[in-house]
C-alpha cells in the first residue's frame, strides 16, 4: 500500500509559530510551548517500520503544503498522528483535508479530534451520558475567578493542551489565594481559557484502546505510581514528571504494565473506558487517561485520540509500553491500526502485512523500531 505519514514535527511547529507571528510582533514563549510536536526519531520509526511491512511510504508534515501533497500523491491510507500548535481545530485539519480529497486515514473524524481536544465539552459530554469524571470549572477571563466556587485542592489545566503542556508541580494547589495566582498565570501564559478540576488523589491508569464496533479492545492496563518522584513533586504526571525527570537516560520507574489490580477493579475500568471509547465517538485506536476518586470510582480524565508513540521502551510511551505487553512488538502495533483502519475503511491490504498479528512479538523485549530509523524525508507543495 501507498501510505502516507502526516505528522507534526517539532521543526514544523516552530515554522507554524514563526508564521503565526509574521507581522514580526515580539512572542516569548513557554519551555513547554512545543512539547506536542513529533520527535525525527518517532517519525523516522513510524516510516521505517511501515516500510519494513512492505509499505510505500510518504512523511508529509502538517503544514499549509500538507493539502497538495496528500493531493498529488494520493496515498491508498494517511496513517495520522498530526497534532500541529494553533487553534482549537489543529487536531482536525488533516482528518478534513483527506475528507476534502476522500482519502482514507487513521483515526477519529474531525469532529470527536476537535472534541477531545477541549477538556471542557469531553467532561460534558462524559457527564451527560453520566460517565464519572471530576467536578470542573472552566474560567476563560480573570473576571471569573472571584466566582470560583470550587474548594481544593483542584489542578488547573489548560483547556486544549496535550503531553503536559502546562501542567506543572504547581497546578495542583491547596488553597483559593494560591488557586487564583495560578489561574490569571496559566491564563497569561497559555492565551486560552483554563479549567479548574477538583483534584482526584487515587491511583491512575492509562487504556490504550483499539478497534471498531464490537472489536473494541482494551490492551493492558498502565499504572502510573508517584511514590518514586523528587521529594514534595505532586502526585501527578507533570510536565516534569514526563519531560523532566523521565529521560532515555535515566527512565523513571513509575509505570506498572499489565497494572496490578483486581479483576474487579480492573472490570470497573474497561466498563468506563469502553464507555467513553463509544460516546465520543472514537475510532481505531485511542488512548483514555483514568483516575480512582475517594470512593475508588474510575473517573476519566481526559482522552487522547491521538496518542503519543514514542518508539524506544526508554521513553515509556503508554501506548507502545501496553501494545507490548499484549505481544505487540512497535512495528507490530502500527501494522495493527493500519489493519483496523484499512478494515473499516474495506480496503484490502495486499502486501506482507496482510496478517495484522504477524509481527506479535515471541517475547515482551522489543527495542525493536527507532533503533535503525533513518532519516524522514519531507514533502513540500
Ligand atoms: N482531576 C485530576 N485529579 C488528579 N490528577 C489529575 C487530574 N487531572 C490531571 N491530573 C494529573 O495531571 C496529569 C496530566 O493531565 P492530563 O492528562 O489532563 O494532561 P495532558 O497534557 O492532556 O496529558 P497527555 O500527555 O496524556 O496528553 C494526569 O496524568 C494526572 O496525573
Ligand atoms: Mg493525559
Amino acid at each position: 500500500m501507498k501510505i502516507a505519514v502526516t505528522f507534526s514535527s517539532k521543526a514544523g511547529l516552530e515554522a507554524e509559530h514563526r508564521n503565526h507571528h509574521r507581522s514580526g510582533e515580539e512572542c516569548e514563549v513557554s519551555a513547554d510551548f512545543f512539547a506536542e510536536g513529533d520527535s525525527p526519531e518517532t517519525i523516522a520509526a513510524v516510516l521505517d517500520a511501515l516500510q519494513q511491512q512492505g509499505h510505500q511510504t510518504i512523511g508529509v508534515e502538517a503544514d499549509e503544503h500538507a493539502a497538495e501533497a496528500l493531493r498529488r500523491n494520493r496515498p491508498d491510507l494517511v496513517f495520522n498522528m498530526a497534532e500541529g500548535l494553533y487553534g482549537d481545530f489543529r487536531e482536525s485539519y488533516i482528518p478534513m483535508l483527506c475528507e476534502r480529497l476522500a482519502l482514507p486515514y487513521t483515526g477519529s473524524d474531525p469532529l470527536t479530534l476537535a472534541l477531545c481536544l477541549n477538556k471542557a465539552r469531553t467532561k460534558e459530554i462524559l457527564r451527560y451520558y453520566l460517565l464519572p469524571t471530576a467536578d470542573f470549572r472552566m474560567i476563560q477571563h480573570t473576571s471569573q475567578i472571584d466566582s470560583l466556587d470550587l474548594e481544593g485542592p483542584v489542578i488547573i489545566k489548560p483547556l486544549a493542551e496535550g503531553s503536559s503542556k502546562g501542567i506543572f508541580n504547581d497546578s495542583v494547589v491547596f488553597d483559593p489565594i494560591e488557586a487564583r495566582q495560578r489561574i490569571a498565570e496559566k491564563l497569561k501564559i497559555y492565551r486560552q481559557p483554563v479549567i479548574v478540576e477538583k483534584f482526584l488523589g487515587g491511583r491512575e491508569f492509562t487504556a490504550a484502546v483499539w478497534g471498531n464496533g464490537p472489536e473494541v479492545t482494551v490492551l493492558p492496563l498502565v499504572e502510573i505510581c508517584y511514590h518514586q518522584l523528587p521529594m514534595g513533586a505532586q502526585p501527578i504526571y507533570s510536565y516534569e514528571a514526563k519531560w523532566i525527570w523521565d529521560t532515555p537516560n535515566r527512565p523513571l520507574e513509575i509505570f506498572h504494565c499489565p497494572a496490578p489490580i483486581d479483576e474487579g477493579l480492573a472490570g470497573r475500568i474497561e466498563s468506563v473506558v469502553l464507555n467513553t471509547y463509544r460516546v465520543l465517538g472514537l475510532r481505531d485506536w485511542s488512548r483514555i487517561d483514568i483516575r480512582l476518586d475517594e470512593n475508588d470510582i474510575p473517573n476519566v480524565l481526559e482522552v487522547n485520540p491521538l496518542p503519543g508513540i514514542l518508539p524506544r521502551l526508554e521513553d515509556n510511551s503508554c501506548f507502545p509500553k501496553a501494545a507490548r505487553a499484549a505481544g505487540y512488538s512497535y512495528s507490530g502495533m502500527l501494522q495493527k491500526i493500519i489493519a483496523i483502519a484499512a478494515r473499516r475503511h474495506g480496503i484490502s491490504l495486499n502486501t506482507s502485512a496482510q496478517d495484522e498479528n504477524s509481527d506479535r512479538l515471541q517475547s515482551t523485549d522489543s527495542r525493536d523500531a527507532g533503533q535503525s530509523a533513518g532519516s524522514y524525508f519531507r514533502i513540500s507543495g
